[in-house]
């Protein structure tokens, strides 16, 4: 272990935080933020590192106790003559991913890479972190340095994310290895499993969740991001033109406490805490858009309620997609 202080791109010269790293935050409608982006609307405080916590449970959960899908132990696997192998996690939020590929690959080097320093600052020593806003034309990290790449639930921070994706080509060797997990910001509920349904045949009891579901995919409208990335993911990484051996996969997570599978229910249970608290971290993002105080707390307190007390089965859809970059 050593102790880790982000480094600060793009400046002219690499700056460190250092142990006071206020200035790397502000407040926001009565939450921290950080002072990089104003586009990502979501909070950057203790909630959300726990939340952070969450989601990398529920993929852990979802991928057999693993934490990635496609060839990486392949790809990482030290060879004789050369160079340590490279590993990049764009949006790396509370760090819990490239920490654990740090443990488990310790001869490869792993960079970590936010909006802000929420990270922890004892990290394994082949583990880095670095601040950088990823929303830019091009990202300041050398063309074919990287071995994998990995970005998960970040698409909400990219205004262009078919740029982004052509960077991550740029960025990666060829052979490497991209891994993209998105998740569709369109709720899902199983109308089958409807105790009460409204006149338009819409599950009465999740008409809060619903509305809270499309209020926030409007206001990430305004900000620029395109609500559809996740589904297009595949279609987006195809069209680079950089990537063979795409593979393209759907999964479905249950939220709350209804799957009788053992697997299920935690990953539900653990969705349930992951929404428990995102719901109120979504107000900052509303007040801003011009909804009142008075609106933007019904309308969580409204969804809340759905995710307390569903009459229906709720759930969300990921999509995983991994691919190479070809060969020269
Ligand atoms: C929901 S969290 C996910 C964290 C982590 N990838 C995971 O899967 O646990 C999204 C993270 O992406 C980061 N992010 C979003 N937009 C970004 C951008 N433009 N540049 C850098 N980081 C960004 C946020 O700061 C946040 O920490």
């Amino acid at each position: 272990m050593r102790l880790n202080y982000p480094v600060i791109f793009p400046l002219n010269q690499l700056t460190y935080v250092g142990e006071d790293d206020s200035a790397f935050f502000c407040q926001i409608h009565g939450r921290r933020f950080n002072a990089l982006s104003t586009r990502y609307m979501l909070p950057a405080d203790e909630e959300e590192v726990r939340r952070s916590e969450l989601q990398h449970k529920i993929i852990q959960f979802l991928f057999n106790g693993k934490n990635y899908v496609g060839p990486i132990a392949d790809i990482l696997s030290p060879r004789e003559g050369q160079e340590r192998c490279r590993v990049l996690d764009l949006g790396t939020g509370g760090g819990f991913w490239a920490i654990d590929l740090a443990d488990e690959f310790p001869s490869a080097e792993v960079i970590g890479v936010d909006l802000a320093p929420i990270q922890p600052r004892e990290v394994p020593a082949n583990c880095t972190f670095e601040l950088c806003d990823l929303d830019q034309f091009y990202l300041p990290y050398p063309s074919e340095h990287f071995d994998v790449i990995h970005a998960r639930f970040m698409h909400t921070g990219i205004e262009n994310y078919s740029r982004f994706l052509h960077e991550i080509a740029r960025m990666l060797r060829p052979g490497g290895l991209v891994i993209l997990i998105e998740p569709d910001t369109e709720p899902i509920a199983d109308e089958k499993s409807a105790s009460h349904f409204t006149r338009s045949g819409q599950p009465s009891g999740m008409r809060g969740w619903f509305t809270l579901w499309e209020t926030y995919r409007k206001c990430l409208r305004d900000k620029g991001i395109d609500v559809n990335i996740p589904p297009e993911l595949s279609n987006l990484v195809a069209s680079t033109g950089a990537f063979n051996r795409i593979v393209s996969q759907e999964g479905n997570i249950p939220i709350g406490f209804w799957p009788k599978d053992p697997v299920a229910l935690s990953i539900g249970q653990l969705a349930w805490m992951n929404y428990d608290i995102m719901l109120p971290a979504m107000k900052p993002l509303f007040l801003s858009a011009g909804m009142r105080d008075w609106e933007a707390k019904k309308l969580i307190e409204e969804a809340h309620q759905d995710l307390y007390y569903p009459l229906v089965r709720a759930s969300s859809r990921l999509h995983i997609v991994h691919a190479i970059k070809k060969a020269k």
